[in-house]
């Protein structure tokens, strides 16, 4: 099984894959990372663990369909066989998302439903919750919303601060995204509309 990475930024999601496949604790490999910002740590990290990589420039393809198209065209010439998004800051397209039904994960810094969006940490600190965590979800054709896949929870203590939420869903991230993945690469995960089961091979 082949999968692929797309990525925008940090790239520390994308970290934790590429360390948990060295531990052999994903049953597939990486066949390629496609990152739409030229710069962006991501595509560092890929080149140093020898992973191919592609970038996409949005500029070309100001229509989101056409850079899909681009990117699915990149995906079939690398085989990949499912996707992980992991800090990619595009919203996928319904022709993107119809071509890999079912095979596409996304990780989102909240307890899905609640905080949707891309300041999901700074959202749910400022608004107060105590308890917040971590959703690994298939993508579907609405953003942060399809069948929840994981979750986990992290607690928020009166000492925390922004930035010591961060750290604790960012380890928490680096921990269950690779298990979600491994569980996607195994065939273990059967979407039976929102619920998603995982089957114990
Ligand atoms: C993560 O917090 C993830 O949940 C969100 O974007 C962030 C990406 O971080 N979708 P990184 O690029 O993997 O460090």
């Amino acid at each position: 099984m082949k999968f692929a990475v797309l990525v925008s930024g940090c790239g520390t999601n994308l970290q934790a894959l590429i360390g948990a496949l060295n531990k052999k604790r994903i049953a597939a490999e990486i066949g390629l990372v496609v990152c739409d910002r030229r710069k962006a740590r991501a595509l560092t990290r890929a080149k140093k663990a020898g992973i191919p990589s592609a970038f996409i420039d949005p500029a070309r393809y100001p229509k989101r369909e056409d850079f899909d198209r681009e990117m699915v065209r990149l995906l079939r010439d690398a085989q990949i066989d499912f996707v992980v998004m992991a800090g990619f800051m595009r919203i996928l397209s319904p022709y993107f998302i119809r071509t890999y039904r079912g095979r596409v994960l996304n990780i989102h810094p909240a307890l899905l439903p609640a905080f949707k969006g891309g300041q999901a940490v700074a959202d749910a600190f400022h608004y107060g919750v105590k308890v917040t965590g971590v959703t690994v979800h298939i993508a579907d054709d609405r953003v942060d919303h399809g069948p929840i896949v994981l979750q986990e929870h992290v607690d928020v203590t009166a000492k925390d601060t922004l930035a010591s939420l961060e750290k604790k869903i960012h380890a928490v991230e680096h921990r269950l995204y690779p298990k979600a993945v491994d569980l996607m690469a195994r065939g273990s995960l059967k979407i039976e509309g929102r619920k998603v089961k995982i089957l114990k091979k």
